[in-house]
């Protein structure tokens, strides 16, 4: 094919490639053009789904014919074919005539039903049989303090011909991991996840058609806890949803060559009973014993109990509709040391999420390994392990003494940079030590790059901060007993995040747990998934309605609708979000958001940091309003989208009136805000909430803080997102690059040359001065801080959403150029494909290069000193906006070059403006 034709690429359904199982009965269907032609572009396209490869290609019975449609649409088109019933196989196809008359089908792709009612569930839920712990003296009943010994259930059919087609459906109160004849089922981890298990819990569909046989085969499940029954957030005790006990359910539904269909489904044929895993558990790690492996090989009735029936939870099972988790990497260690005798900390080089893979060479049978894991390194060069609090994070392996011996754990991760081995015999070799990354299977979307190799260290931070808190929910932390969904770290980052990955789907599930986790009041909640109250733990009762945390419920779906024009997460969230808004305004009717701030965490780890909870500060206030007003501004735009014009009205005047109220309350004539913090100022203008005649006052103002601080900023989770976006906009972006390239505490590169390799929670978990923080709350793998990531996409690289369209169909490249970078370098995949922004200075000469995707068009600001000479690439000059000179493309390549003032120059005039 010539480099300009185009192609149709990346079918996804429901945001996924292929997915198997899924409960959307009306799915959208969505799908990239690419070409590097200038001006490429869809003019019309026609879907074809059809039951099966075969009639899809005959062109027989279909299931839905689109016909022609004259349309640049290719995201989210919703089926709108014959009935989609359980259990359906979709093929699909779509085709597309381009802008040059030509057109070009795609190659097929696919999706399946799962289990639409409850209905099609035949199998039982099935749980251990108690008995099986008592008969096998090493095994351990779980209790509220000690995770039990996972069970494990067979089952053997016979099969009276070949296989043509065999799924089997699972779901789980606990995690399970599922072997047929011997082979794992699928490669995702903890299935089926977490949700709130009091409103849903997952199933998941898997196609074993290959690995089934005729004759007798054997379907092999093991069970864990995971956060049904283990150990969840800071508590003291597990069995956060009222049992101890997991259980199971699974259907195997198998066609055979002859036409025959069979199910095996659990119920009490099914036999349990005890494996090599002593005990498993998120926070407290692994104990497997390998010589108990062959335990599984006796099939004698006295191991193998029938499994009990149990009843079905009262919940609906729901189809996972985000990427599993799966290992995505495995890292080898840099550096090995003998810290005491027969003690071995290898240090991966980098801090992740998972576990370490040991690989044994004919070590005695019996031999004890211990693993630690740990981020940090005392300054004894010991491992630093305080800061997990009462997450033990150990795995223990026993030995059964072959020739080689390989050892993942199965229901456990650990967040860590370096593990501790004890228990070798002698010195272990090259290979002994591998980590391996877990995470939530979010694709890969963005890439950042430029001159500055500790900024270029900070966004991979970002990104790895992001890959070990991304895990089935976006957790705060790996690392400590915490780990829980935290709604305003989540917001704050969902930008970045969205830049660093395809987070779709991820967020589409996690605004379910959002939502189910919201209190009748309609408050949405500080964690989600909920964590329902127990010993030791703040309940849901408090851990709700924190400004800034439970705005998430607004701020969730308004940016998964800009980031990737997905309208139906607004439609199926708006109840719940106009409920949200119904509380906010009954509590607090004269428009300042004062009241029942729960748990009230403010501009949490801000500088000086105010981590007092449940308590009103005029900055609480301020910040608490400004969420207010910003939750309704977004909801008045969401309501227009949605054609919802009354509702539209009411939320406009609502921010009308709590902007009103803000500025009677927070704002001075002189542009002062009541609270002189970073963040105050950085929210007031990001949030639209000044008077047109003192937002450069305000602006004036902030800068002046910084530069009090000698260039430090000082914002905590709340305004970091904002801090150099609000910086860039009012006319700072050089204030904005100097913060990023400060180097001294507090800032965002002092950890970066102090070794870290993720995002520390504060800004002083480690300083010179003091060394580690109070281990109490000192992670170093949290990744609020290091939402300036978003920046460097948006205003650095310059990819930018355009303010009236949505999901990048058309979209704006505007860079920054400042000081201190000679080039920087992005590329991010949108849904219409990808998107690149690579600009260099000479002197004063800049040339930027960009790339417009195939069916898209983008506003291209091209920074230049006015009147002077820009070369466009043939694209018509449409006029100019202070620095910067500005055309349209459409798609395809291009090289603009300008001149633009010499760094000294630009600082001397930028600093100058801001007030110097
Ligand atoms: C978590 C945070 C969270 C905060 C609420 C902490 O324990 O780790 O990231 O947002 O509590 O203040």
């Amino acid at each position: 094919m010539s480099a300009s034709a185009t192609s149709v690429s990346h079918l996804r359904c429901e945001y996924l490639i292929d997915p198997e199982g899924i409960d959307e009965t009306s799915p959208r269907l969505s799908w990239r053009l690419e070409s590097d032609r200038r001006g490429a572009r869809q003019m019309a396209y026609r879907i074809r789904v059809a039951g099966s490869r075969d009639a899809l290609t005959s062109g027989s019975h279909l299931r839905w014919d689109s016909g022609r449609v004259e349309s640049d649409r290719t995201t989210h088109v919703p089926y709108v074919g014959e009935k989609l019933q359980s259990r359906d196989r979709c093929s699909w196809t779509v085709e597309v005539w381009d802008e040059t008359g030509a057109s070009v089908t795609s190659a097929p792709a696919g999706w399946t039903m799962g289990l639409l009612k409850s209905a099609d569930w035949s199998a039982k839920w099935i749980a251990a049989d108690p008995e099986i712990i008592r008969r096998d003296p090493q095994a351990m009943a779980p209790t509220l303090t000690q995770p039990g010994t996972p069970s494990i259930f067979r089952r053997g059919f016979e099969l009276v011909g070949a296989v043509r087609r065999a799924t089997v459906y699972a779901s789980a109160r606990g995690v399970f991991e599922l072997r047929a004849n011997g082979r794992r089922v699928g490669n995702d981890l903890f299935a089926p996840e977490w949700t709130d298990y009091q409103k849903r819990i997952h199933y998941r569909t898997y196609d074993v058609t290959a690995l089934l046989k005729a004759g007798i085969n054997q379907f092999q499940a093991t069970l864990g806890d995971g956060w049904w029954s283990g150990f969840v957030g800071w508590q003291e005790s597990r069995a956060r949803y009222g049992s101890l006990e997991n259980s199971l359910v699974l259907q195997l539904e198998i066609e055979l060559t002859t036409g025959e269909r069979l199910t095996v489904g659990t119920d009490s044929d099914w036999r349990c009973t005890t494996g090599p895993i002593l005990a498993s558990d998120f926070m407290m790690g692994e104990q497997y014993d390998a010589r108990r492996e062959r335990l599984l090989g006796d099939s004698s009735n006295s191991r193998w109990l029938r499994a009990v029936e149990v009843a079905a939870p009262a919940v609906a099972l729901v189809s996972q509709r985000s990427e599993p988790v799966r290992m995505t990497d495995t890292i080898t260690p840099t550096a090995v040391d003998e810290v005491s005798p027969g003690v071995f900390i290898f240090n991966l080089g980098q801090n992740i999420a998972g576990w370490v893979r040991l690989q044994l060479k004919n070590v005695p049978t019996g031999t004890r390994l211990v693993l630690r894991h740990g981020e940090r390194l005392n300054p004894d060069g010991t491992l630093y392990t305080e800061n997990l609090r009462r997450a033990k994070a150990t795995d223990t392996y026993i030995a059964k003494g072959a020739a080689l011996e390989t050892f993942e754990p199965h229901f456990t991760f650990h967040g860590f940079q370096y593990v501790e081995l004890s228990g070798y015999p002698g010195t272990p070799p090259a290979g002994t030590v591998t980590g391996c990354v877990v995470q939530s299977a979010t694709p890969p979307a963005g890439h950042f790059e430029c001159s500055h190799p500790g900024v270029n260290r900070l966004w991979l931070n970002g990104v790895w901060s992001q890959r070990d808190n991304f895990l089935s929910v976006p957790t705060d932390c790996p690392q400590r007993d915490e780990r829980l969904g935290w709604t305003g770290d989540a917001q704050v980052f969902l930008r970045t995040a969205s830049y660093n990955s395809d987070v779709a789907a991820f967020f589409t599930k996690w605004m379910t747990d959002v939502e189910d986790a919201q209190t009748t009041d309609g408050i949405f909640p500080d964690v989600a998934p909920r964590v329902p109250e127990g010993k030791n733990f703040v309940g849901l009762d408090e851990l709700c309605g924190a400004a800034g945390w439970a705005d998430a419920g607004i701020i969730v779906p308004w940016t998964i609708w800009r980031v990737y024009g997905d309208q139906r997460i607004i439609e199926r969230h708006w109840p719940s979000m106009v409920a949200w808004m119904n509380y906010l305004e009954r509590t607090n009717p004269d428009g300042l958001r004062t009241r029942d701030l729960r748990n009230n965490y403010g501009d949490w780890l801000c500088i000086p940091t105010d981590t007092t909870f449940r308590t009103n500060s005029p900055m609480k206030d301020l910040l608490a309003t400004a969420y207010w007003a910003d939750d309704a501004a977004k909801m008045a735009r969401m309501a227009r989208v949605l054609g919802r014009q009354d509702e539209a009205v009411r939320f406009e005047s609502m921010f009308e009136r709590v902007r009103a109220a803000f500025q009677r309350e927070f704002v001075r004539a002189d542009g002062q805000l009541a609270v002189e913090a970073q963040t105050a100022y950085v929210i007031a203008l990001t949030f639209d909430l000044l008077p047109e005649a003192v937002r450069a006052r305000a602006a004036k103002r902030l800068v002046a803080d910084i530069r009090g601080l000698d260039w430090h900023l000082s914002t905590g989770f709340i305004g970091i997102s904002h801090l150099n976006p609000a910086l860039t906009l009012s006319g700072n972006a050089e204030v904005a690059y100097r913060l990023l390239l400060q180097e001294t505490y507090p800032s965002w590169l002092y950890p970066v040359l102090h070794g870290a390799t993720t995002i520390w929670e504060r800004w002083n978990g480690w300083t010179h001065q003091d060394g580690f923080f109070n281990p109490q709350m000192n992670s170093f793998n949290h990744y609020s801080l290091g939402s300036v990531g978003e920046w460097l996409f948006r205003h650095v690289a310059g990819i930018e959403i355009d303010p009236e369209v949505s999901g990048f169909r058309r979209f704006v490249l505007k860079p920054f150029i400042g000081r201190g970078l000679q080039f920087a370098r992005a590329s991010y995949r949108t849904m219409h494909g990808e998107i690149e922004s690579h600009w260099q200075r000479a002197g004063e000469r800049l040339t930027w290069q960009v790339r417009v995707p195939a069916n898209t068009t983008a506003w291209i600001y091209i920074p230049s000193e006015n009147g002077s000479m820009v070369s466009t690439d043939g694209l018509p000059l449409l006029g100019r906006e202070g620095e910067f000179a500005i055309c349209e493309a459409p798609a395809g390549r291009y090289e603009f070059q300008s001149t633009i003032l010499d760094e000294t120059t630009n600082q001397a005039r930028a600093l100058g403006r801001s007030g110097q």
